[in-house]
């Protein structure tokens, strides 16, 4: 007889996951199976999808060190710190980076032995329905679970002209695992993958192209960001062309040569030691069998799901990459929370409106809300609040001065609309507006509340008093 689940989860990514511990946190008879093919030492699939390993964690482990050694080479001179010429040892980088990696996706096996999940090792894939809910194919085993979230996550997109080898022409995967700086690295995509790792091997020393097919930079922040950032990413070397169009790429052992369009409408030739393609992603439904069992998937290829991530199949849900909505490692973890709740009896919550985002470049980028562009565009009249850090002690003692924060609040109600920041710790930053955000606060409500002095918060403080035309320190 086959293996009888209440809840089998496809997939054990940041969605997966925690959707299967949270599942056997309520009492669920849970199994999560996983077919990642970076085994790990026991010759088991690594846990964690993309972000624990080949995403969100190894990217800020490099981002991290490539960081300190450019303030070791660039700001601690200015603090009369001598240190000499720093030097990188690029295979160190990297053996630090897989070591966390290692650390965090055991670390969940260990999650799911003491919340009492069971992995099965192995694809996921639907094979009919039965009465008391489906049978799903894993490996060479069939089990049974009465409900399924599928948490298959997504992959990167691929141009169709040029195939990935990870050496030379590289997606994610190969773009966190160079061991030696490239001279010349080409990146087509001016994205958050494009941004993120073109600065740390700018950071590393390479001459770095980013070349972008859409004629805005950073279209998707907020229009004061996106110019401040365009202008300090290109202060620090980032060479970006924006609105050009990619031709033929030819890639050899030695290299890559790009023929491209530019804005003005020139022919152009990009050659370089290497090229990273991050120009998106696309979800993972790839041998899932959804046709067999009628699993609807919509036009670009995302398993379809309401609200609550409710499939057009009973007792099937979908989270994470594989929908629709933001490819977000913290996306995926709320909408997993959400949905075993749901299934267990209870609300089960998540506030598509406040999902913070982040860009972990210097300086990083973070927002909540909605953009100037699109209260403009939605006819919404509202109010703006903005401080810089060069007006902040704590910025300036850090030697941090870059950046700003942009509050927008609704004129009539006051309600706060949306939080843009670029500075230092923006990442951390941006969570106060969240959370205000969510509990429907104004920008009077951060303005009334005491801020540590000095901290990089008080510019948040600052904005939301700067709505009102009274910003103390500005
Ligand atoms: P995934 O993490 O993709 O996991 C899906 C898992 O399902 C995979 O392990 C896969 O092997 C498995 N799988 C697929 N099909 C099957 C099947 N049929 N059977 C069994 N297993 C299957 N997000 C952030 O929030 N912050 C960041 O800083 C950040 N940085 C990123 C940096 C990079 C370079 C990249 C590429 C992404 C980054 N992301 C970041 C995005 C983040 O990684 C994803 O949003 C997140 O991993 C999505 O989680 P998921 O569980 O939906 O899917
Ligand atoms: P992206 O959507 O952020 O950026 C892709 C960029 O490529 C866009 O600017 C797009 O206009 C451009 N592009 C598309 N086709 C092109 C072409 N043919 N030629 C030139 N440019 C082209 O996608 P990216 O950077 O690949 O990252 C994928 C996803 O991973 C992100 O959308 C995000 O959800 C997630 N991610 C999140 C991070 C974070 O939260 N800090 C970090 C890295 C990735």
């Amino acid at each position: 007889m086959s293996k009888q689940l209440d809840v089998l989860v496809i997939g054990g990514g940041p969605g997966g996951y925690v959707a299967a511990i949270r599942a056997a946190q309520l009492g669920f008879t849970t199994a999560c199976c996983e077919s990642n093919p970076y085994a790990d030492p026991k010759g088991e699939p690594r846990l964690g999808g993309t972000c624990l390993n080949v995403g969100c964690i190894p990217s800020k482990a490099l981002l991290h060190t490539s960081h300190l050694f450019h303030e070791a080479g660039h700001a601690f001179a200015e603090q009369g710190i001598t240190v000499g010429t720093p030097d990188i040892d690029v295979p160190k980088m990297i053996a630090r980076k897989a070591k966390i990696v290692d650390q965090l996706t055991s670390g969940i096996k260990g999650l799911f032995k003491k919340n009492k999940v069971t992995l099965l090792s192995g694809h996921g894939s639907f094979v009919a329905r039965t009465e008391a809910g489906w049978q799903i194919k894993v490996g060479e085993e069939v089990v049974e679970a009465k409900q399924v979230i599928v948490a298959t996550g997504s992959k990167p997109r691929h141009l169709p002209t040029v195939p990935v080898d990870n050496k030379i022409v590289c997606d994610n995967v190969g773009a966190l695992d160079i061991h030696a700086v490239p001279k010349k690295l080409a990146i087509i995509g001016a994205g958050v993958i494009g941004l993120e790792m073109g600065s740390v091997w700018r950071r590393l020393g390479a001459e770095v192209t980013i070349l972008e097919v859409l004629p805005d930079f950073l279209a998707v922040a907020d229009v004061d960001v996106a110019k401040e950032a365009q202008k300090v990413f290109t202060k620090q070397g980032l060479a970006i062309s924006l609105g050009v169009k990619i031709g033929e790429i030819t890639a050899t052992d030695a290299g890559v040569s790009i023929a491209y369009t530019d804005k003005a409408g020139a022919e152009q030739k990009l050659e370089a030691d290497r090229v990273i393609v991050s120009i998106g992603r696309i979800p993972n439904t790839d041998g899932l069998n959804a046709e067999a069992v009628g699993l609807k998937l919509d036009g670009r290829g995302m398993v379809e799901v309401d609200g609550h991530c409710r499939t057009n199949l009973p007792g099937v849900w979908a989270i994470g990459d594989v929908v629709r909505g933001p490819m977000l490692a913290h996306k995926a973890m709320e909408e997993a929370v959400m949905v075993a709740e749901i299934m267990a009896g209870q609300a089960g919550h998540c506030n598509f409106d406040t999902i913070p985002y982040v860009i972990y470049t210097s300086p990083e980028i973070a927002w909540v809300g909605k953009t100037e562009q699109q209260l403009k565009a939605e006819g919404v009249a509202y109010k703006a609040g903005r401080i810089p850090f060069l007006a902040n002690g704590r910025a300036l003692g850090m030697g941090e001065p870059t950046g700003f924060v942009k509050m927008l609040a609704d004129t009539k109600t006051d309600r706060i609309l949306g939080v843009h920041i670029i500075g230092a710790n923006a990442s951390e930053l941006i969570s106060e507006a969240v959370v205000a955000m969510e509990f429907g606060g104004a920008s009077e409500d951060l303005a009334r509340i005491c801020h540590a002095h000095p901290t990089l918060s008080e510019a948040v403080h600052e904005a939301a008093l700067a709505c009102d035309k009274r910003a103390l320190h500005f």
